[in-house]
């Protein structure tokens, strides 16, 4: 088999065979196909398409193409759950131990935070002496005693994944949403779970800004864990806002455990309840949504699924005085208060431009190779629908400078003051299934 004829036919807008597409991705990853031809094939797909068969195939070859977890020394039906990424997601530390409590178990390989996304590693390393570094037989041992653990990615875990991830990165052929579908579900498949819950994001700070982007993504990827053998399942919820009050690392830690201990974060809450219903009736917990909801709920008023986040942070070698003192957290020296020059209502809040506001300040990566600084971030003093007073607080950032500036005006331009009340987004916009 020729790599140009693959490339050309599906230039030329034709299907490929299960063989051919195979044959790219075995050979690419073994390095016999050079990246300009792995390039050219990726942007025949991004103008072209590909069929649900060709895209399930893709995938399938991507899980293969390195090492497949086996999580079958786990007892109990094992479920997942992955966000297509957003700022001020802590929302995995408040399914999680929501699920654990009531049974289910929660084998978690999480990445690191890049660009404008944070990552849910990262932010757990806020906590001293946490770690994500384990064997195997850790890792399944803290999942049979604890029903809850999260590892880091292993390195070699769908690596055609890994090498295309980066060629798409700099060839302008990531949002195609076969590949990110494909992308995203082979490192599913390849880590071992049953059944996969996918938040969906949508809006401002999404890769999917429309919500019939998010939809087509959300459908492909729901198509392709089920022909797969996974129950999958996908929930689209809010992206044109940073989901809660708090972005950075030990920010985002804090903010999660006060959910935990009963805060009422608004969107927090609702979405992490709504996530973890839809995870724990996929396990086969409850026998339907409105059972689980109110069994989860419960969880959370009553401590219990605070209590399975303590066990699961302790298990990992986290210092529970952070937890149970949360001002023992890392902690920026410089408080700097972003003021606004206007009164009204707030109408927009770029989650995306939040998202580099705090990578400017340290918590976030520019390159793969930058250090995080954990004790940085920004606390979201406003909301969209909120009124604003001139000279009132909008945020404020958690710096290790004095002054900022960088920051200060990617916050300032983020907020968009309105004189009339928006009307406010909707938190979950459609469930599929
Ligand atoms: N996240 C991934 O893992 N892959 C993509 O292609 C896009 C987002």
């Amino acid at each position: 088999m020729r790599m140009v004829d693959v490339i050309l036919k599906k230039r030329n807008g034709q299907e490929l065979t299960d063989s051919e597409i195979r044959f790219f991705v075995e050979e690419y990853t073994a390095g016999t196909i050079p990246d300009y031809q792995a390039a050219a094939l990726m942007m025949a797909i991004y103008f072209k398409g590909m069929s649900a068969d060709e895209t399930a195939v893709l995938t399938e070859a991507m899980a293969a193409s390195g090492d497949t977890i086996d999580l079958s020394a786990i007892e109990g039906h094992i479920v997942d759950k992955h966000s297509t990424g957003g700022v001020g997601d802590k929302i995995t530390f408040i399914t999680g131990p929501l699920v654990a409590s009531v049974g289910v178990p929660v084998a978690k390989m999480s990445g690191r935070g890049l660009g404008h996304t944070g990552g849910t590693l990262d932010k757990l390393e806020s906590i001293s002496g946490f770690h994500i570094e384990m064997s195997k037989e850790e890792f399944i041992s803290n999942v049979n005693k604890h029903k809850l653990s999260v590892a880091g990615q292993t390195g070699n875990l769908a690596p055609a994944d890994k090498k295309l991830y980066a060629l798409r990165d700099v060839t302008g052929t990531v949002d195609s949403i076969p590949l990110i579908a494909g992308s995203i579900m082979s490192k599913k498949l390849a880590s071992g779970a049953d059944s996969i819950v996918l938040d969906v994001k949508t809006g401002s700070g999404a890769f999917m800004k429309t919500l019939d982007e998010s939809k087509a993504l959300a459908q492909e990827m729901v198509n392709i864990g089920n022909k797969l053998g996974r129950n999958t399942i996908a929930v689209i919820s809010d992206m044109n806002q940073p989901l809660g009050y708090e972005v950075g690392n030990a920010n985002e830690i804090k903010e999660a455990a006060e959910v935990l201990q009963g805060k009422k974060v608004e969107d927090l809450r609702n979405l992490g309840l709504e996530l973890a219903a839809h995870m724990a009736v996929l396990a086969g917990a409850f026998p339907s949504y409105q059972e689980a909801y109110q069994a989860l709920e419960q969880k959370l008023d009553n401590g219990e699924a605070f209590q399975a986040f303590r066990t699961f942070i302790s298990a990992q070698g986290g210092d529970l005085s952070m937890i149970d003192d949360l001002s023992r957290l890392p902690a920026a020296p410089h408080h700097v208060e972003v003021i606004s020059n206007k009164e009204g209502f707030v109408a927009e809040i770029d989650a995306e431009s939040i998202g580099v506001a705090a990578m400017y300040l340290g918590a976030g990566r520019a390159t793969k190779d930058d250090k995080i600084n954990h004790a940085v971030g920004i606390t979201l003093n406003k909301k969209i629908g909120d009124p604003i007073e001139k000279g009132e607080t909008i945020a404020v950032l958690h710096s290790e400078q004095p002054n900022p500036a960088d920051s200060l005006t990617k916050v300032k331009e983020a907020y968009k003051i309105a004189d009339d009340k928006p009307n406010k987004h909707q938190l979950i916009y459609e469930v599929i299934k």
